[in-house]
């Protein structure tokens, strides 16, 4: 079993590349049915849930090549809306997108119900409105979400909670809807806009990716087309966290600092000085002791929920108490036991997560719970004394695109060793 083995301690210098957006690829590689014919989509990151995404569309009958590094090319003519099963489902969310893209296409879809990472109840109800509203039936048995229609018609959706994910589900499924649909209370997430824009690009006709109404005038043809994607905000943001808590001097580089704003200023608040580049951003951190802050997560612009335990983590050592509030999901502080095995020093009350700086953590035997609680422990791990070795790494895989290389690169002391007995 792979382990990462980490010896904090190491200031952190010179420069991390960052890759495609998860977030980003997922739903762009399942929009690719539209085109029935070649998408050629590059800054697709090498990881393992994009790897599951290429699977579910091989078993859809796509031909997928990888030409060269960072590129994908799918070639989605004979793609048929077979059900698609747990076992394909189970490892990866995003794999419901499929049940947008496949029903707008097809007129039917069959999916297995999502998998992903647990940080309390999940729904789909929003999801189900959408599809409801542009005419289609959806039934739900044996954990198979079935949704069948014999035109979709554009419509008015207005979501009840601000979801990513039904705002790219309903978006797909009206990009072939007849007429206009228009989603309200939209997500207005950088991944939203990326695959706005790709559909844009396949023929589609969606306008206001990005704010906070969405209208997609329905299309009967689209095409293929080549598509670069979004650099990965959350991984960009977890590199600066760690060069904040170690402390060094460090460029990331191949990011949009717009898209990073609201972590930039949650770390100068800790007095972490961050200089913006056109495509960069340098995280210049003094490693002494930094100042709480209080932090809350909210959709975008706000605080990514996505950084909240990287950036928690990062507060384990600051000066004073800090404050994290967690306000989109209802349980993503399991992870805090962990940090507090390495020394920290927390109190969980609901929502509120109060955070007491320590001199410093120390090393322990953790696990990843899930893929961004398994970041979180990388950075604790940068921060420790001694040896910490995290397990149940496939977690992190699912996420980061050559994390090792990328932290050894700029200094630090990681490495993924193979255990032979858990
Ligand atoms: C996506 C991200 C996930 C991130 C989350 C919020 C992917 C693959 N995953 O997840 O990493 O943490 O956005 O930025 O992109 N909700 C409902 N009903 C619904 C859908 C959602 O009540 O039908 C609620 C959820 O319980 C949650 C909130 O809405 O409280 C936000 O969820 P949503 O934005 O949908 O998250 P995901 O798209 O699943």
């Amino acid at each position: 079993m792979e382990k990462f083995v980490i010896r904090g301690g190491n200031k952190l210098h010179g420069n991390i590349n960052i890759s495609g957006a998860k977030n980003a690829a997922l739903p762009i590689i399942a929009a690719s049915v539209f085109a029935g014919d070649f998408c050629r989509i590059e800054n697709v990151p090498d990881i393992s849930d994009v790897r599951t995404m290429i699977k579910i569309l091989e078993f859809l009958g796509a031909k997928v090549e990888k030409p060269e590094a960072g590129v994908i090319v799918v070639d989605s003519r004979n793609i048929t809306p077979v059900t698609i099963p747990d076992e394909m489902t189970r490892k990866l969310r995003a794999s419901y997108y499929l049940l947008g893209a496949l029903l707008s296409n097809f007129g039917k879809a069959c999916v297995a119900l999502p998998g992903g990472c647990y940080f309390g109840v999940r729904p789909i109800d929003q999801h189900i409105k959408g599809f409801e509203a542009l005419g289609a039936k959806v039934d739900i048995e044996n954990a198979l979400v079935n949704v069948q229609c014999d035109e979709l018609y554009g419509s008015s959706i207005y979501l009840d909670v601000v979801s990513v994910g039904a705002t790219i589900n309903v978006m797909l499924a009206a990009v072939k809807a007849k007429g206009l649909t228009v989603i309200e209370n939209a997500a207005r997430e950088p991944h939203i806009v990326d695959l706005a824009n790709f559909l844009n690009s396949m023929g589609a006709d969606v306008r206001g990716a990005g704010t906070e109404v969405i209208k997609i005038r329905g299309v009967s043809n689209m095409h293929g087309c080549t598509y670069s994607i979004i650099p990965d905000q959350i991984e960009a943001g977890t590199y600066m966290a760690a060069v904040a808590a170690v402390g060094g001097d460090v460029t990331i580089d191949n990011v949009i600092p717009k898209h990073l704003e609201s972590i930039t200023n949650k770390l100068e608040d800790c007095g972490v000085t961050v200089i913006e580049g056109d495509e960069s951003v340098r995280i210049i951190s003094e490693g002494n002791r930094r100042k709480a802050c209080r932090v809350k997560t909210s959709p975008h612009p706000g605080f990514p929920t996505d950084m909240q335990p990287q950036f928690t983590t990062l507060l384990c050592t600051c000066n004073g108490t800090s404050t994290v509030v967690e306000d989109v999901w209802d349980n993503r502080f399991k992870y805090i036991d962990q940090l507090r095995r390495m020394g920290a020093n927390i109190i969980v009350n609901g929502d509120t997560a109060l955070i007491t700086g320590v001199d410093k953590l120390h090393a322990a035997p953790v696990e990843a719970d899930d893929l961004r609680a398994g970041a979180a422990m990388v950075i604790a791990g940068l921060m420790a004394e001694g040896e910490t070795v995290i397990g149940n790494i496939k977690l992190i895989d699912r996420g980061y695109e050559m994390l090792v290389e990328k932290l050894t690169g700029v200094g630090a002391d990681v490495k993924r060793v193979d255990f032979e007995e858990d």
